[in-house]
């Protein structure tokens, strides 16, 4: 941390929160897909995504550095100077690009890849909540940006590499100063907990979880691209020979269902449960599939919220055995959820149609008076 040291520490091991419940990869941490509420995910619920151990912000002594070719009077706030901006509330579903991964093994039948940074998700890598905080675009326009403003690059408290690199992002600024991205301090009407970034961080939603810098120190804004290794080389989107297809953003139409891999359910009438979502459009319709049979219309539960993810539900009869629930899910573009997702050498953003195995266990022997 060197010349940060007195803002923020790190300590190994340290996730800014309770360990319990969670599946720990690395220096994330998994809930089952299971388990996420649905209205909103319970912060001691919700998936956290770290490069290394959580920043412990003294937030008195912390400032927002704002800065860059394109700021043209640059400025150093702090906490109390954000809070007199006008506050605003966004329900906005969080996920990691990386989202599925093992579904790339499991479904897909890919190897795989041993990389020292990828988090070997299952499902749970994802959240929902409501972000309180203010525009990111009332915190730029207090750094007065000149017209020509292209790109704007968070960084946090945090670094990504041996290298000593922030962990930073570089997003377009139409998206930046869109009204529901938020610098936001607050997460399911509480103080954001050190797990999910206190005292400020990004959300930047519909978009990989990555763009929501957490621990923020410093945006810059700028006329040109500014290089990282998030948004240089870790967060890509490739084609399967690995040529470059620029920096992955929104997230596609995904659903999945809430429900342990390889669950077991007892027989009879079921009613299953799962979310849908797409960083580009509502959702308009999920269907889902027993056993390869014809695909059947889910309910879908709509929050309120452009950003919110859709729940949804279907009653399904199962007997004894093993079966695949299939869900398929379509947003307002008209896109749907593809029969495959083709390897990606970064193994992100998986959204194919998800053959999820349960397992139906025979019905139980009636009791004797
Ligand atoms: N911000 C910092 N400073 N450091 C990080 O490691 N991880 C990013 C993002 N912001 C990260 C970060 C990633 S990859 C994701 S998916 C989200 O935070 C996860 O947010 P959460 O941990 O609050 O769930």
């Amino acid at each position: 941390m060197t010349d940060r040291a007195p803002v923020a520490h790190q300590v190994e091991g340290d996730f800014g929160k309770s360990v319990e419940g969670f599946d720990v990869r690395k220096t994330s941490l998994e809930p089952t897909s299971a388990d996420l509420g649905t209205a909103r995910t319970p912060v001691d619920r919700f998936f956290v995504c770290n490069a290394g151990a959580a920043a412990r912000v003294d937030a008195g002594a912390w400032r927002l550095r704002i800065d860059g070719d394109a700021a043209g009077a640059p400025v150093l706030l702090t906490f109390e100077q954000i809070a007199e901006l006008p506050f605003v509330e966004v329900d906005a579903w969080l996920e990691c690009a990386g989202n599925g991964r093992r579904l790339y093994e499991h479904v897909g039948g890919h190897a795989r890849r041993a990389s020292a940074q990828d988090t070997h998700w299952m499902t749970g890598a994802m959240g929902m909540a409501r972000w309180g905080g203010v525009r990111l675009a009332d915190v730029i326009a207090l750094a007065e940006p000149v017209d020509d403003l292209a790109w704007v690059s968070p960084a946090g408290l945090d670094v990504d590499n041996e290298d000593g690199e922030a962990v930073r992002m570089c997003l377009p600024a139409a998206k930046a100063l869109d009204a529901d991205t938020l610098l936001a301090v607050e997460m399911n009407g509480s103080p954001l907990s050190a797990a999910h970034g206190a005292p400020a961080r990004l959300l930047v939603p519909g978009w990989i979880g990555a763009y929501s810098v957490k621990w923020i120190d410093r945006i810059e804004l700028s006329t040109n691209w500014i290089p990282s290794f998030r948004a240089d080389v870790y967060y890509r989107r490739r084609d399967p020979d690995g040529t470059d297809c620029g920096p992955a953003t929104v997230h596609p139409v995904k659903s999945t269902l809430a429900l342990v891999w390889e669950a077991e359910i007892p027989p009879g009438l079921t009613t299953l449960t799962g979310y849908a979502r797409s960083g580009a459009a509502p959702i308009t319709r999920v269907e889902w599939s027993l056993d390869d049979g014809p695909w059947e219309r889910a309910e879908l539960h709509p929050l309120t919220g452009r950003w919110a993810w859709t729940p949804f539900s279907l009653a399904v009869e199962l007997g004894p055995g093993a079966h695949q629930i299939r869900t398929r899910a379509t947003d307002a573009t008209g896109a749907t959820q593809p029969d495959t997702t083709p390897y990606h050498p970064n193994t992100m953003l998986w959204n194919a149609i998800t053959p999820h195995p349960l397992v139906v266990g025979q019905p139980k022997e009636p009791t004797r008076p």
